[in-house]
């Protein structure tokens, strides 16, 4: 493995449930490994049994689900990391919190429609959500604000995993945070 320069930036992943967020951020972490750069994963399913025991899914508690995960990407990125996060983040306002806060940070539009995720159903929430088993579910019963100005947009309806990663990894090239 070999050392690199890096400079730190967080690549900010939202998007539907099932869009795609963890599939991109996973393989596109094992990429950066591979090549000997420092690269650290901040996923919603791990953070909210590690930092978010105790939020739920109201407005308020996702948006201190995100304000929490905001700050370890901060600290993270300001040491030159590359960051890779994957929540839904489903409010513009948190979106852009984040971005202010974190400043080397590219906000990543994982893009899908609604009738492909629900038949991804990777996990069974859709149809759960859909059966009113589970609310605030977001694309169903809970908003999603879709990016304005996205930095960059991911169509995995109609992209190859390997043709989104390789798209994120060519913008974070271009930008000069990986050499
Ligand atoms: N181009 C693509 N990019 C990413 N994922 C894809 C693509 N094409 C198909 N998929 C598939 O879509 C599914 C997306 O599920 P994934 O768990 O990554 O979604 P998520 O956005 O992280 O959802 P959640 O918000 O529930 O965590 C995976 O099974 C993945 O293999
Ligand atoms: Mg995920």
């Amino acid at each position: 493995m070999c050392e690199h320069e890096q400079k730190g930036v967080t690549v900010w992943f939202t998007g539907l449930p099932c869009s795609g967020k963890s599939a991109v951020a996973d393989r596109l972490d094992e990429i950066l490994k591979e090549r000997g750069y420092r690269a650290e994963r901040l996923d919603g399913d791990i953070i909210r049994k590690e930092l978010a025991r105790d939020l739920g899914f109201s407005k308020s508690d996702r948006f201190e689900n995100i304000r929490r995960v905001t700050f370890v990407a901060k600290l993270l990125t300001r040491n030159d990391v590359c960051v890779l996060t994957s929540f839904i983040s489903p409010y513009r306002e948190m979106r852009d919190h984040a971005r202010r806060e974190i400043g080397s940070f590219l906000e990543v539009y994982v893009k899908c429609p609604l009738e492909v995720c629900i038949r991804r159903d990777v996990r069974g929430m859709y149809k759960l959500a859909l059966e009113g088993k589970i609310k605030n579910f977001t694309g169903v019963s809970d908003p999603y604000e879709e990016p304005l100005n996205p930095d960059l947009v991911l169509e995995t309806d109609k992209e190859t995993l390997d043709q989104s990663v390789a798209k994120v990894l060519g913008r974070l090239k271009e930008l000069g945070v990986l050499e």
